[in-house]
């Protein structure tokens, strides 16, 4: 079954969004017909203030520019209250357990946490020991919101998912993980093109593979033909060092003109989550182009996250 043909029941399973492996398709499917919903509403200049009175604590270890905009402005605009937390300010910068911030967040009346830090484990253990809903908004495993936000700008474009081929150019990274992830739950046929060296963690490839369609190749033609949406990411990860080695292996999988055309489809769309590095991951030709949606990308982070919240934080 297509999106297309999915009728939204308004809720969840899960209580979290820790990573779209704890996902069925019908709740992503749930989640994009929302935000699809609160778009519309909202560009039409209709109020939801659904989530007045709920508090969103937003803890911060590493750097954001769309993560905290999407969120905050997300909040404020369903009447609620985002609380911005740099975890160098908090007891977490001087190694107070996220156990026991999580049992502390939790009894201060505040509704939900969005954490954007290193390990994937803190978040499962503020999962574990709070009480609230916990939104991961980037670990070094998983980046749940933003293919939320890629899976929307898809959808806008082609009014469907299943059967589409997306590849993904470059390094195994966060990103990489979650397209696999959730593209292969909806039916998508998903490329993932690197360097062996870089290629994304087994563990996640094995899982992907059992829910979908999942191809990691080394050769650029063989994922890149007929791919309808052609996505990558920086070279380089947050909390990771410039290798010289690694730019080398990585600089023949850019995304230039060339590249683009090799889809043999003109209607061909580039996402990038961004930030981006013209001249690295990608050309400014591409990146600035005609078929780049990057920035239709990025202002869907606020929409599908709206989505993601209304469905945990609501009730
Ligand atoms: N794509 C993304 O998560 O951007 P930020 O790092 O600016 O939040
Ligand atoms: N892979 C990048 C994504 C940034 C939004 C990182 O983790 O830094």
């Amino acid at each position: 079954m297509d999106i297309t043909s999915y009728k939204p029941i308004g809720k969840l399973n899960n209580k979290h969004l820790l990573t779209l492996k704890d996902y069925t398709k019908e709740e992503i499917y749930e989640i994009l017909l929302l935000a699809e919903k609160v778009k519309k509403e909202y560009k039409n200049g209709i109020k939801n203030n659904a989530l007045a009175g709920k508090t969103l604590a937003m803890i911060f270890s590493k750097n954001s520019t769309r993560t905290r905009l999407s969120f905050e402005m997300g909040m404020l605009q369903l009447g609620g209250y985002p609380m911005f937390l740099n975890a160098n300010d908090m007891q977490l910068g001087r190694n107070e357990p996220i156990s026991d911030t999580a049992k502390i967040i939790s009894r201060m009346g505040i509704d939900g946490i969005m954490i954007r830090t290193y390990d994937q484990n803190d978040l499962e253990l503020l999962a574990e020991h709070g009480s609230i809903p916990v939104i991961n908004g980037l670990t070094d495993l998983y980046h749940p919101c933003q293919i939320l936000a890629d899976l929307l700008t898809v959808y806008e474009r082609f009014g469907r998912l299943k059967g589409l081929k997306l590849t993904y150019i470059g390094d195994g990274n966060n990103m990489a993980h979650s397209y696999m992830i959730a593209c292969a739950k909806l039916g998508m046929d998903v490329n993932i093109v690197c360097p062996s060296e870089y290629s994304p963690l087994s563990s996640i490839v094995e899982y992907s593979k059992s829910q979908g369609s999942v191809t990691v190749t080394e050769n650029l033609d063989k994922g890149v033909t007929g791919a309808d949406v052609l996505c990558t990411d920086v070279f380089f990860s947050m909390g990771q060092a410039k290798d010289p080695k690694k730019e080398a292996l990585l600089m023949p999988y850019q995304i230039n003109d060339a590249v683009m055309k090799k889809t043999g489809k003109p209607e061909t769309i580039f996402l990038h989550c961004l930030p981006a590095h013209r001249g690295e991951e990608v050309t400014a030709s591409v990146i600035d182009g005609p078929q780049s949606f990057v920035f239709d990308e990025a202002e869907n982070r606020l929409h599908a996250q709206k989505a993601v919240l209304l469905l945990l934080l609501a009730t």
